[in-house]
Parts: structure tokens; C-alpha cells; sequence
């Protein structure tokens, strides 16, 4: 199934479709054809100042549009760099709940030209819901965006 959402993101992005309207497409299409991908959001990093802000999402709406780098999930990875599964959210102290049906995330940077530029931010209704499969394909996603949108 994965090989076949990169093909169609891949389809849709060579279209050259805006910035919004790429990332748009991406988060409805997961959000819609991954049962487990409850949340599907990107967050950018703000040019004025160290936090992140939503830029497009798919699911529940959220009141954390801006975070500060360094606060919850999303903000660690601002600063790490670094692809971060949770299992369970509850373990977690530096976490931010959108969602008491949230159990896990994932959140996978957006690198472009070597630089952390945002993040997809995946939550799931189950605990665990997440896995280095999911990485990898989120990576292939980003390595799309990075290529296509920016
Ligand atoms: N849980 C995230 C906040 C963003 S929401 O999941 C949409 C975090 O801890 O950074």
C-alpha cells in the first residue's frame, strides 16, 4: 500500500501544484487511506522565531498551531533532527495532548538541502500504532516534498 501512495504523491506533485495545495493533498490522502493515521499534520518552522506552525492538517482540529522548538513531541524534533515514534504518548513527560484518544505518534523531519525545515506529525488512536515502516515511507514522503514543494 505504501508503494502506491508514493506513486500517487509523486503523480499529484509533478503537477507542480502549490506549496499548500501539495501538502494539503498528501495529509488528506494518508489521513483517508491509512486507517491507523488518525491525525495527519505538517508543521513548518516559523522564520521569525524558534517554534513550529501548522501549515495544513487532516483530523480533529488542534489549539497547538504554534509550538515552541523544544515542547512535546513535535518541538524535540525541531531541535534532534531526528525521526521520533512513541508507543504511548502517557509515558511521555515532554509530550503536548491534542487528544485524549491519541495514544502514539510519529514524527518524521522534513529535510531540504541538509537543513530541518518542519516536520509530519502522525498520531494514532492505538497504542503503538507506529513502526520503522511507517519512518521509512514518511521519509520516501518528505524526500518528495523536499524535492517537489520547496
Ligand atoms: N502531540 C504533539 C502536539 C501536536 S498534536 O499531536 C497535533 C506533541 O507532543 O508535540
Amino acid at each position: 500500500m505504501y508503494d502506491q501512495l508514493l506513486e500517487d504523491i509523486e503523480r499529484f506533485l509533478a503537477q507542480k501544484p502549490n506549496r499548500t495545495e501539495g501538502l494539503s493533498f498528501i495529509c488528506e490522502l494518508l489521513h483517508r487511506k491509512v486507517e491507523k493515521y488518525s491525525w495527519v499534520g505538517y508543521y513548518l518552522h516559523s522564520k521569525e522565531k524558534p517554534e513550529l506552525v501548522l501549515a495544513t492538517f487532516q483530523g480533529a482540529p488542534t489549539e497547538h498551531t504554534h509550538i515552541p522548538f523544544g515542547k512535546g513531541i513535535c518541538g524535540q524534533v525541531a531541535l534532534s533532527n531526528q525521526n521520533f515514534i512513541v508507543d504511548d504518548v502517557n509515558a511521555q513527560e515532554n509530550y503536548i495532548a491534542c487528544s485524549l484518544d491519541v495514544k502514539s505518534e510519529i514524527v518524521v523531519p522534513l529535510i531540504v538541502n541538509g537543513e530541518n525545515i518542519g516536520q509530519i506529525d502522525i498520531d494514532g488512536h492505538a497504542i503503538a500504532a507506529f513502526n520503522k515502516n511507517d519512518a521509512s515511507f514518511l521519509e520516501k514522503v518528505n524526500r518528495l516534498v523536499a524535492l517537489h514543494l520547496f
